[in-house]
């Protein structure tokens, strides 16, 4: 794999090198930064043939997290988690991202694949951030600990339509085999993510048209989550979405429905979700095209 980083921000908060690994060398190489830019892109040191590598979900999760960064600067997070971290691309780069203007933030990132934990954990040593990495099902063994204190969560989940049996197997199908209209992991990360974030926390999640976002966003809702699409970017195979969810103190929570309206509930989430398309980016061959 290519040793050099090219990182592409809209800011100059960033650090002006980075390290990089070659064969067993680590050396410090200046970075490359194109200002104005709504891509980030880290080109990993380390790889493993059972580890996710960074894909079009994973760019869509990293430039939702960069076109909503001004709001993650002012919203101070202290703890920032990601599950199902791969590569560690994502949180390398939220890690990035948030440098010296958020300081003391605390990462931690869990994947159910060991492989993962070792290249995420070399990817982040490699860009010179940290995070706590932890090989667990989703948060198995964390929920008392960071009950209520996460600030920010983001999930590039396995969302793939797939059959029931491939879900939670051993090695890299995980990373994608969501069962039943891909839903089984991320119904599974739902409840967790509603007991883990803070009161003000703020959850970033991929998704596929496929899975039914209107649907998740309800269920949230039901929880008290109002939810907007950050990205959505269609590709000839998939139409993948980035929906941000916080709490907000206008929904009952077991709420179907707002009670200032009376709309439908589907007419209400989805005038959520699709009155965000002026700010949404339509993907073709050009990932910056916004
Ligand atoms: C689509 S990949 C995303 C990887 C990385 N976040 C990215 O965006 O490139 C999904 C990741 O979730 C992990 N995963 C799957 N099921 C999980 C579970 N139950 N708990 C934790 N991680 C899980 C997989 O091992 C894989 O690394």
């Amino acid at each position: 794999m290519d040793p050099k980083i090219d990182v592409r921000t809209e800011s100059s908060s960033m650090p002006s090198s980075i390290r990089t690994k070659e064969g067993d060398q680590w050396n410090s190489k200046p970075v490359s930064y194109k200002m104005y830019s709504k891509s980030a892109q880290i080109r990993l040191v380390s790889s493993h043939p059972e580890v996710y590598e960074p894909c079009d979900d994973s760019f869509a999760l990293v430039d939702a997290l960069l076109a909503d960064r001004t709001n993650l600067l002012e919203h101070h997070p202290s703890l920032c988690m990601e599950v199902g971290c791969g590569s560690g691309y994502v949180i390398t780069s939220l890690a990035i991202m948030l440098g010296q203007e958020v300081a003391g933030v605390h990462y931690i990132a869990t994947d159910i694949n060991p492989h993962a934990v070792q290249v995420t954990s070399e990817t982040l040593k490699a860009h010179g951030v940290h995070a706590e990495v932890i090989s667990t099902d989703i948060a198995s063994g964390l929920e008392r600990r960071l009950s209520g204190i996460v600030d920010v969560m983001v999930v590039n989940p396995p969302y793939v339509p797939t059959p029931e049996d491939e879900v939670g197997r051993d090695g890299i199908t995980s990373a994608w085999a969501g069962g039943e209209n891909g839903r089984r992991v991320i119904d599974r990360i739902l409840p967790i993510a509603d007991k883990l974030l803070s009161d003000r926390g703020w959850l970033y999640m991929v998704m596929l048209a496929a899975n039914n976002p209107s649907q998740i966003c309800l269920a949230m809702r039901e929880k008290g989550y109002a939810s907007r699409i950050i990205v959505q970017r269609s590709t000839e195979e998939e139409s993948l979405h980035v929906v941000k969810f916080w709490r907000d103190s206008d929904i009952q929570v077991g709420a179907r429905e707002p009670t200032t309206t009376s709309r439908t509930t589907s007419t209400t989430v989805m005038e959520s979700l699709f009155s965000q398309f002026p700010r949404l980016a339509f993907w073709r061959n050009d990932n910056n095209s916004y």
